[in-house]
């Protein structure tokens, strides 16, 4: 039976070629393994372990670069931990800022109701509804898999009642909300990504040949509708065509928000 710590160098050893740092990612899957937590890896280097087999399988997943969150079904989202699973976007840190936003022009408006179009995992609007609780909220997405998990995370945090998830594009059958949120596919089809990101499902990545075919779409129909203020997220080289679009359009109450590395990422408009 092998310890904790050939188990550790052996991972290690088995990730070196395929992810940046080999040592932590061997520590987080052995510490999911055995649903233990880093503190007893350090500190029981010669424990045994019996069932070794099926965390060399998740080695080699993560070798093959299928993304850590989708071995260990977990990611962190806004200091919660969310369920992910294989077929639905891994949330991404950059989209905290996003939830940050939309809380504020919740505030700003005194809004009520509120929608997200591309829901994916759910942790966008369980984020609002945690946030903000006197809102109710529909989220769309037009994959199955998708409003199934955003389903069971809104359970685990008890905001299932808040939440109304659709399997529908765009906002089809939704009624026009005050506020409106997304974090659409935007990444361009020419765009080359890492093999573990291509991993995860392409209609949640790709907004079309230039990327940002979808932010238009959900600019025109905000403004249609006349929603009192939309948030969207971006790609970083996105600004000056969205800016374009505006002014073609004549939004003019428009700002961008920019990441913690100082990147463009993401737009206001308000109505
Ligand atoms: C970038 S992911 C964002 C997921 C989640 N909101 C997040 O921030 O982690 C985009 C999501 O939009 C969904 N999507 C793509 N096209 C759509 C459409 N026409 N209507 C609604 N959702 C769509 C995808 O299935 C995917 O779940």
């Amino acid at each position: 039976m092998p310890t904790v710590r050939e188990a550790l160098r052996q991972s290690a050893s088995m990730l070196s070629k395929s992810v940046k740092n080999p040592k932590k990612e061997a520590m987080i899957l052995l510490r999911e393994w055995l649903k233990k937590d880093d503190v007893f890896l350090i500190t029981h280097e010669d424990f045994q372990i019996s069932d070794i087999d099926g965390f060399f399988e998740w080695v080699k997943r993560r070798a093959s670069h299928t993304p850590l969150e989708y071995i260990t079904q977990k990611v962190s989202f806004y200091s919660r931990e969310f369920i992910i699973k294989e077929g639905v976007l891994v949330p991404r840190p950059e989209t905290e800022i996003l939830v940050d936003k939309t809380v504020e022009l919740i505030k700003e408006f005194g809004a009520e109701n509120v929608a997200e179009i591309g829901a994916g995992s759910g942790v966008i609007s369980i984020m609002l509804a945690l946030l903000t609780p006197h809102i109710q909220i529909n989220a769309t997405d037009i994959s199955r898999k998708a409003v199934e998990l955003a389903k069971l995370n809104a359970q685990k945090f008890s905001v299932e009642k808040r939440i109304k998830f659709h399997l529908t594009s765009f906002l089809n059958g939704v009624p026009a909300p005050q506020i409106l949120v997304s974090n659409p596919p935007y990444v361009s089809k020419k765009e080359e990504l890492e093999k573990h990101v291509l991993n995860e499902p392409h209609a949640a990545l790709f907004g079309g040949e230039h990327g940002d075919e979808m932010l238009k779409e959900i600019v025109l129909l905000a403004k249609k509708l006349g929603i009192l203020a939309l948030a969207c997220e971006m790609g970083y080289d996105q600004k000056e065509s969205m800016e374009n679009f505006f002014q073609d359009n004549n939004i003019k109450n428009y700002s961008f928000y920019q990441d913690l590395n100082g990147l463009d990422r993401g737009f206001i408009i308000k109505g």
